[in-house]
């Protein structure tokens, strides 16, 4: 697909439901008692993975629309599952199953089949699950097995595997605690504790207490950020742009892009603040700004994982060099993001040096070349090189740019409704 320059990008849009939120709606609302009633889902590849493992297991899911569906909860039964391209849908799976009856098996694409799976299998085998793995990685076969609580420090910050521990807990016998080394986005706690499950967080751990019966009822699912991302990053890079995403999730341990962009010298307002559930929401508005350099360590990387990308290209285009360390785990995405990005980047003409847990990148306040990227099946490595694309001198083709469907199916459609030429 080809993106061509854009003299601004502008408008007040929506994006589809939280992807996160989305998924674990579903998994929740399939072991749930009665109906889980969802609007707003977030309907792409990634969710309609989960949508169709659970009717796998015998769970009825009747959709209501694109983004309304009703779950009819109840016992999972044994069953073969392809959770696709979803990392999420995987590892949440395998801990809400590793404590029930039946005999499951969980297969994936080749980019899920080359990510890392013993980080799950190994706190759920000390909680007395039987998981295989394939040398570390999918398939995996879970012969449901009783589980005990345990208190597991997680090795990498990582919500998927501190879900899929809390997920497992439910059925364990006694108290689950999952220490973080630092926050990482708390969705799977703040959607059990509205579920009736016995919460109880602290600012370096979550304890869940087993819970023989769970009620969602309603979910409200708020605009994905991680899909407002490079709207709203598109405009802070596009002289004369104006964009404001309604109705977006504005939980603090996913809006760390907002931080870095006000850092680096961006306007950013957020206005109608309220609650979906207990999901933070509310409209954000970005305008262009000169940019300058900013560092990211450790600490910051779990609060704008998925966004990461996306900083890279505002480093490209901001006065001095911007470091991002402590940022590894994204060499195990669904892609090598690291050096995905460093390739497309460097494609349009920036200077990026890679390094073992991020980038050093050198900005040029001026619009880069463009050129050829490939999207290497990674959904947001595509959404990236069109915001490139946007911001560039010549313009970007984007191969395997269609990859967007994973998470954002309109991506592009929406794009182009706000972009002047
Ligand atoms: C997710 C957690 C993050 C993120 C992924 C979705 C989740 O992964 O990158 O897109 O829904 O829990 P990790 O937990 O592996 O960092």
């Amino acid at each position: 697909m080809r993106i061509d320059p854009a003299a601004a990008v502008v408008g007040h849009v929506a994006v589809p439901g939280d992807k996160s939120i989305s998924h674990r709606a579903v998994l929740v609302g399939a072991v749930a008692e009665g109906d889980t009633h969802v609007r707003g889902f977030g309907r792409a590849g990634d969710t309609q993975a989960t949508v169709n493992a659970v009717r796998a297991l015998g769970v009825e899911v009747e959709d209501l629309g694109d983004d309304e569906l009703v779950i009819h909860g109840g016992d999972l039964h044994s069953g073969s599952v392809d959770c696709e391209n979803a990392g999420t849908l995987m590892r949440l799976l395998a801990g809400l199953l590793a404590g029930r009856e039946g005999r499951f098996e969980l297969t994936g694409d080749a980019s899920l089949s080359s990510r890392p799976m013993e980080r799950i299998a190994e706190p759920l085998r000390r909680m007395g699950a039987s998981i295989e793995t394939t040398d570390g990685h999918a398939p995996l076969v879970i012969e449901g097995a009783t589980l005990r609580g345990i208190e597991y420090a997680l090795p990498v910050a990582s919500a998927q595997v501190k879900s899929a521990v809390l997920l497992a807990g439910l059925t364990a016998q006694g108290a689950t605690t999952v220490v973080e080394p630092v926050p990482t986005r708390d969705h799977t706690e703040l959607m059990l504790e509205a579920a009736g499950v016995q919460v109880r967080r602290r600012p370096t751990s979550v304890t869940i207490e087993p819970a023989a019966s769970l009620r969602l009822g309603e979910v409200d699912v708020p605009g994905d950020f991680s899909s407002a991302a490079p709207l709203l990053v598109a405009a802070a890079l596009v002289p004369g742009s104006d964009v404001t995403v309604h109705g977006v999730g504005l939980n603090p341990r996913r809006t760390g892009l907002l931080a870095v962009l006000e850092r680096m010298g961006v306007r950013v307002a957020v206005f109608n603040r309220h609650r979906a559930g207990r999901e933070p929401v509310g409209d954000v508005q970005v305008q262009h700004g000169e940019l300058s350099a900013t560092e990211l360590d450790a600490k910051e990387v779990p609060l704008l994982v998925d966004e990461l990308p996306l900083v890279a290209l505002l480093a490209a285009y901001a006065h001095g060099e911007t470091i991002v360390r402590g940022a590894a785990e994204l060499r195990v995405k669904e892609s090598d993001r690291i050096e995905a990005v460093t390739d497309l980047l460097r494609a349009c003409g920036a200077h990026v040096t890679s390094r073992p847990d991020g980038w050093a990148i050198r900005g040029v306040p001026a619009r880069l070349r463009g050129g050829h990227v490939e999207a290497r099946g990674d959904h947001r490595i595509a959404m990236l090189g069109a915001v490139a694309g946007l911001a560039s001198r010549e313009g970007v083709d984007v191969e395997d740019a269609q990859t967007v469907a994973i998470s954002f199916p309109g991506f592009y459609d929406l794009l182009h409704s706000m972009v002047k030429r």
